[in-house]
């Protein structure tokens, strides 16, 4: 018996291998042309690398048969805008016996001949990436898959929004846009697909293919990983960097920068499944008023539209929706409705106009428009987004409730939904731009350009907002993004699995080019039938979500997740986790500008900002938020102590200013419900503002610097952005800067305040600076411009951080332990020294 399975284990092996050809196996020649290089193998087959920049290259196999030019590797991406990114040269290959090698000023590539071996080092010399012995490029029955060697301590991250560890080692993963409501901690695919990943080697890779791809990092062997597609051309783009930041700006570099929100995009958004109607709309507006609960977005769902999807009210629901939209407006709220990208078949008139116009997708079985059973509205037309005739149809369509005063949009279900890998009937779907197979994974990507360049048509010089579900690759040039059905459908209160799990979603969509996302807080799934049990789980989701780029509560059908549903704590809790956001929002804004031009997130992983702090790669429940501050959200029922990682360096605990912790160690922090662990690096600037209703509520207000003192000879900066927050003027970087610097000279803390500067752009309310600096007494003297300056009495904290500074004049409170400086704005630059 034993030797029987041996012996078929045999047989099914020798099949396994017999299945396998090597595509390139003998490197017989090359040919260059300028930054791009062709080699040939036997039996005809080709592979370009092309040089995009110093530490950026593109690799390039076709199975088609095509001309060996200069325009060989020019392929049509969804993805990458731009790979001329700044290698001047022309490559200079050096052959040996064995080997083809050419070098640029970061890199090594070395193309072993026979058998093929592609072999990557740094300038040092450190082998960075190589094929695994002769696997370069294997042919199986599954389509072509490249095998790279695995060492032993090499771990990987990124692929965008998935689900589970950030360490990706061991695991492996399927590229293929998936509708999973109420996913579960491990699962895989979900919404998005992002084939982009990097390695602790300090090199990252995306696989540039829209065909249902896999990755397996050591899932097979410990000897290599692999990635592998069914179909298409074999293209994918090696970067090197000097740290994981350097890899993603790179990244972002090829497939565009993210778009700026506008600036109320930022606040605090109320949605619901039945949020589908004017008067509640209406009532909910005025409930945060009255509350004093700041929010700047109210969302309508799929309910808000007539019939899929005319972009007409629903007649029943809104009688007057433009008057509706102008109360909204007055009292700073903006309205986000819901699009899905099919037309009802019982939607007969405009379903038979799309269908006359040959806009949907075809049933390759029929010739006729593929037919889509559709959660909601009966059964749909696909709406072809790859035809380039749709744009103008569609953009005409959703500009109508724009007109009305809508501000942007949600699009949701874009996989399209209800499709997960069990579907295999879409299969027979062909769009413009080719099957579905192909199409599948960028389907929603197709959509959302769409929707934003026509947008953009109809309302020149504003910026979009849209927030969407499904993509690929270099959807950050189109939108924004939220991570869909999350919570327990089961049993909404046992939800806590799925909160956690949400950060490192998000933190790993911020890896891959997903700055701007939001959680649904409260948990997308499940009926709440008691609001009261829930509210623990409720408080700690919006206080984790407080620090979501996006801040939107959300839940399905009629299930209320407003903050007064919860009960009178939770009300509190939330308002204060709210309030902090919005007191944040200009250190906010600044990271969002830095996440547009260098694509870094500003929900970070710690390991973004402490690369070579190893115990970073297995924390998943914390983050930096932007550069200065570490959050470390409960995400524990019943929690009163917290494990926090601290990395190197010194830590300031926010709730609690005079305790400062040493870093390279793991606490225990205390914490009740209402407590959000937040800690501040020791030396940082955090501008922040007093709390309003709404972004824009205020033109006039003062800017409260935190600071907490560098050591000795360390001096930090930050730069204030402004721009006027709603139109495209920051494309050409029209904008102000207004520069803080901090440094600490004999125990003093001195901070020096730049005047605004107009580069095209100037806030135009009044302002004045309170520096707020944690100490444990209160200081000796503080020295503004060379003057000292008196001390006042602080009444009310509240008071005189709200309130624009009439003196320059310092306070001590020794409840906080903060001493305050209120400092009057002028024209020349301050320096303020605060004394032990
Ligand atoms: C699915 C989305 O994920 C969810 O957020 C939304 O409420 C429903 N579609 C209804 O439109």
């Amino acid at each position: 018996m034993r030797y029987l399975s041996l012996f078929v284990l045999l047989l099914v092996n020798t099949f396994l291998l017999n299945a396998q050809t090597k595509v390139l196996q003998k490197c017989v020649g090359y040919k260059v042309f300028d930054n791009m290089v062709v080699f040939s193998f036997e039996n005809n087959q080709h592979m370009a690398i092309k040089v995009c920049s110093e530490s950026l290259l593109k690799f390039h196999y076709s199975p088609d048969e095509k001309p060996v030019d200069k325009d060989f590797a020019n392929t049509q991406s969804y993805a990458v805008v731009n790979e001329t990114l700044g290698f001047e040269g022309k490559i200079n290959i050096e052959e040996s016996q064995q080997a083809y090698e050419f070098y640029t000023s970061r890199l090594r590539v070395r193309v072993n001949k026979n058998p093929y071996q592609l072999q990557i080092f740094d300038k040092y010399q450190k082998l960075l990436l190589s094929d695994y012995n002769d696997q370069g490029l294997i042919k199986n029955e599954d389509g072509l898959v490249t095998y790279k060697t695995l060492r032993r301590d090499e771990q990987f991250f990124g692929l965008g929004e998935k689900s589970g560890n950030l360490n990706r080692r061991g695991k492996e993963f399927t590229m293929w846009n998936s509708d999973k409501p109420c996913y579960g901690v491990y699962e895989d695919p979900l919404y998005k697909s992002i084939p982009f990943f990097f390695s602790s080697y300090k090199y990252g890779v995306f696989f540039d293919n829209t065909y249902k791809t896999k990755f397996k990092f050591g899932s097979e062997s410990n000897n290599y990983f692999s990635y592998e597609t069914p179909g298409g051309d074999f293209t994918w783009y090696f970067i090197a960097g000097t740290d994981f930041k350097t890899i993603i700006s790179q990244y972002i570099d090829l497939t565009g920068k993210p778009i700026m929100p506008p600036k109320w995009a930022l606040g605090f958004a109320q949605s619901r499944g039945m949020y589908t109607y004017e008067k509640q709309a209406l009532e909910i507006a005025a409930e945060f008023r009255k509350r004093q609960i700041p929010c700047d977005i109210i969302y309508q769902d799929i309910g808000w539209v007539n019939d899929l999807q005319s972009f007409k009210w629903h007649k029943d629901r809104y009688s007057n929706p433009k008057e509706m939209l102008k109360k909204l407006d007055a009292a700073g709220f903006k309205m986000i409705l819901s699009q899905d990208p099919v037309i009802s078949q019982s939607n007969q008139q405009q379903w038979k106009e799309a269908d006359a116009l040959g806009y949907f997708a075809k049933d390759i079985r029929t010739g006729k428009s593929y037919d889509m059973p559709w959660p909601w509205g009966g059964n749909c037309g696909v709406v072809d987004f790859t035809n380039p005739a749709v744009a103008d149809w569609w953009g005409q369509l959703q500009q109508m409730p724009v007109a009305d005063g809508v501000r942007g949009f949600w699009t949701d279900m874009g996989e399209p939904a209800w499709s997960n890998e069990a579907d295999q009937d879409r299969l027979f779907m062909q769009h413009h731009d080719g099957m579905h197979d192909k199409v599948h994974n960028v389907y929603g990507l197709t959509w959302d350009k769409v929707v934003k360049e026509q947008f953009e048509k109809h309302n020149p010089g504003k910026r979009i907002f849209q927030m969407t579900r499904a993509a690929y690759a270099g959807l950050q040039r189109y939108t924004f993004g939220w991570s869909g059905d999350s919570g327990n459908g089961d049993n909404v209160l046992e939800g806590w699995g799925q909160l956690a799990n949400q950060i490192p979603v998000g933190l790993s969509a911020g890896m891959g080019g997903i700055p701007f996302w939001t959680t649904d807080i409260s948990g997308y799934c499940g009926d709440i039938s008691n609001h009261l049990a829930m509210a623990e789980l409720y408080v700690r989701w919006m206080q984790f979500g407080m620090f979501n780029p996006l801040s939107r509560a959300h839940h399905e059908g009629d299930n209320a997740v407003e903050p007064w549903m919860f009960g009178e704590e939770a009300e509190k809790l939330s308002k204060a986790a709210i309030e902090l956001k919005y007191q944040l929002f200009p250190y906010i804004y600044t990271q969002a500008r830095i996440a547009h031009d260098q694509g870094l997130p500003i929900m970070r992983a710690l390991f973004l900002e402490y690369p070579n702090d190893a115990e970073t790669f297995r924390i998943d429940d914390q983050f930096m938020f932007g550069e200065s501050m570490m959050v470390a959200p409960v995400v524990k029922k019943g929690s009163t102590k917290r494990a926090v990682y601290l990395p190197e360096g010194e830590w300031i605990d926010f709730n609690n200013p005079s305790t400062i912790y040493d870093g390279e160690q793991t606490i225990q922090y205390p914490v009740t419900l209402s407590t959000v662990p937040i800690f501040i690096k020791k030396g940082a600037i955090i501008p922040m503002m007093p709390v309003m209703q709404y972004i824009h509520e205020k033109k006039d207000f003062p800017l409260v610097l935190y600071v907490t003192k560098p050591n000795e000879a360390q001096s930090i900066a930050f730069n204030l952005y402004e721009d006027d927050g709603e139109s495209t003027d920051y494309l050409q970087n029209k904008h102000s800067n207004t520069r803080f610097e901090l440094r600490t000279e004999k125990n003093a803390a001195v901070v020096k305040i730049y005047p605004r500067e107009n580069k095209g752009y100037i806030h135009d309310g009044k302002r004045g600076y309170i520096i707020k600096t944690p100490a444990t007494k209160k200081p000796g003297s503080v020295i503004v411009n060379d003057k000292k300056i008196k001390s006042g009495k602080i009444k009310l904290i509240q008071q005189l951080i709200t309130a624009i500074p009439e003196s320059n004049t310092w306070y001590w409170s020794a409840d906080e332990q903060m001493i305050y400086v209120t400092v009057l704005e002028n024209q020349q630059t301050s320096t303020i020294t605060i004394q032990p």
